[in-house]
């Protein structure tokens, strides 16, 4: 628990300094404790304006960090500076100890920093299993060249692959699914099967935009559920979530934003009875 807590830098406040170390990968491929993610002084700005004013946010191994606050208060944008989708104008992201500020998304999914996102046309025109597999890593499909020159390899990824597939398939009761194309899938089935395929790679982080929009409030429940199975894998997830109940079940912590910069922070009953996030969502 002291471990946990020692990730635990939210603020708007100046530069690094109270932030904790980043952390290291040890020598066993485990990481040490410490964060997974840190981000530090992230400013967003479209034309000038700040929709993302020097937000810092730390989350741990096994974390839940929400990110609430009113309409345009930066949530997405900020989510998308951490992923790289939306570009940052200042500010410094560490993922597992390694500086990835400036690289492209692709480059910190493969370091480990997955994210959901809407639906694609693709996910639409594919089988579930078609979306897991093409989410795996280095699976954009094997070249003629790579099975030509290394069959034996080829076939050993794609089986690896397959294997991982029907894993979180069956983790996930979804196997009835395994056929069905994505636009086949009800609301709920299609947030899962979003999450299913970020962790074909196997993250360390994992960021989502308002993922129970679109769920049935009767599978509310069962996603509650599935980010906690997650969790105990000992990702980090940070959810930017409308729904305060789902906040209120799901985060160890949580942060509000309004005006693009952190108002508040703590737990969800810390910062539900805070006098500045009541005034910001009645203003
Ligand atoms: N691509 C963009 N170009 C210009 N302004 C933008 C862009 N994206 C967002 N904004 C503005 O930046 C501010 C923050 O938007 P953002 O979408 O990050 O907020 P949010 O907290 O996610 O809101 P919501 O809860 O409605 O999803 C808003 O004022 C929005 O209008
Ligand atoms: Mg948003």
């Amino acid at each position: 628990m002291a471990e946990r807590e020692e990730g635990f830098g939210i603020s708007t406040a100046s530069p690094s300094t109270a932030l904790p170390v980043a952390t290291e990968v040890a020598s066993d491929g485990g990481y040490t404790a410490g964060p997974v993610l840190v981000a530090t002084d992230v400013v967003v700005s479209y034309g000038g304006v700040h929709a993302v004013d020097r937000v810092s946010i730390s989350v741990a191994r096994g974390e839940i960090v929400g990110v609430i606050g009113p309409n345009g208060a930066g949530k997405s944008s900020f989510l998308g500076a951490l992923g790289g989708q939306v570009k940052r104008s200042g500010g410094d992201i560490s993922l597992l100890g390694k500086d990835i500020s400036s690289m492209l998304p692709h480059q910190r999914a493969r370091l480990g920093l997955a994210r959901t996102f809407q639906t694609t046309s693709e996910f639409a025109k594919m089988t579930v299993f078609e979306n897991l597999i093409t989410s795996g890593e280095g699976n954009a499909g094997a070249s003629l060249k790579e099975v030509v020159l290394h069959p034996r390899k080829t076939a050993q990824r794609e089986r690896a692959m397959t294997d991982r597939a029907w894993e979180i398939l069956q983790r996930f009761e979804m196997e009835h699914t395994v056929n069905l194309y994505g636009r086949e899938l009800s609301g709920g089935q299609r947030r899962l099967v979003e999450i299913m395929r970020c962790l074909m790679r196997d993250p360390a982080v994992l960021l989502l935009d308002e993922p129970m929009v679109g769920v049935a409030p009767h599978l509310t429940g069962k996603l509650i559920e599935d980010l906690r199975a997650i969790r105990r894998d000992g990702l980090g997830i940070v959810i930017v979530e409308h729904a305060l109940e789902v906040v209120r079940q799901l985060c160890d912590r949580v942060v509000v934003m309004a005006f693009g910069k952190v108002i508040a922070q703590g737990s969800f009953e810390e910062v539900v009875q805070d006098a500045s996030v009541q005034a910001a969502y009645l203003s």
